[in-house]
């Protein structure tokens, strides 16, 4: 059996990661009701005061879990401030948890402009009239920018904005969570080595 046909049941054999999330987000997609791949995403601000908030997980392999969003939001701030953060999925449907946490990568130029060429046009028109995270005076004044965004960009390609990009969490550490009854659940950690490997544990629930 491969570690992609795990199944809830013996997830715990699993010898590293990444196949093992792909295979829980499968489940995932197929089980949810709506955004198997939204997450809470763990940030600090320059006090030390946590922030969290939920964003949609946009691509993950062995690099790491990727995810966009406006730099110049509180978020973009915070991780541009510390190049760190968590993030951490909750599939109700399958009373399964995914954590992982680890430094961030900014993704390359390339990468962004090949994932916001796939947005909606009003999601890309919105990328442009929203400063995310900042005072709005009112609901009249964000429509006013999105019609004048739209009006700039009746014809052609709507650029990338340059403060909108991908941040990507490359882990230090991934913990599968999975249900169990009288929460004796299973929790099984892996933690990256210096050479680059897995160290897996199993933790008290
Ligand atoms: C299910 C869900 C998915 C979301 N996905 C994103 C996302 O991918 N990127 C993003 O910038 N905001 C996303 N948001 C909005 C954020 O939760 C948040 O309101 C916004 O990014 C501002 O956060 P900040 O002020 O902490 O920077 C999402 C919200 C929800 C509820």
């Amino acid at each position: 059996m491969t570690d992609t046909e795990l199944t809830s049941s013996d997830f715990t054999e699993s010898a590293e990661p990444f196949r093992l999330f792909a295979a829980w987000l499968k489940d995932a997609t197929a089980s949810e009701p709506n955004d198997p791949t939204a997450l809470a995403l763990a940030t600090v601000d320059t006090d030390g005061l946590p922030d969290v908030r939920m964003v949609l997980l946009k691509g993950f392999d062995e690099h790491g879990f990727v995810f966009y969003t406006n730099f110049e939001s509180a978020k973009g701030r915070e991780i541009l401030a510390t190049m760190k953060a968590a993030m951490c999925f909750h599939w109700k449907s399958l009373r399964r948890q995914v954590r992982v946490r680890g430094p961030v990568e900014i993704v390359t130029d390339a990468e962004a402009d090949e994932y916001f060429a796939t947005r909606p046009r009003g999601s890309r028109i919105g990328a442009w009239a929203s400063k995310q995270s900042r005072p709005l005076e009112s609901r009249f004044a964000l429509e006013k920018a999105v019609a004048e965004y739209t009006a700039r960009h009746v014809v052609g390609e709507i650029p990338r904005p340059p403060h909108w990009s991908g941040f990507r969490i490359v882990p230090s550490q991934i913990e599968f969570w999975h249900d169990r009854p009288f929460r004796l659940h299973d929790r099984i950690v892996f933690t990256r080595t210096a050479d680059g490997g897995w160290e897996k544990d199993r933790l008290y629930p």
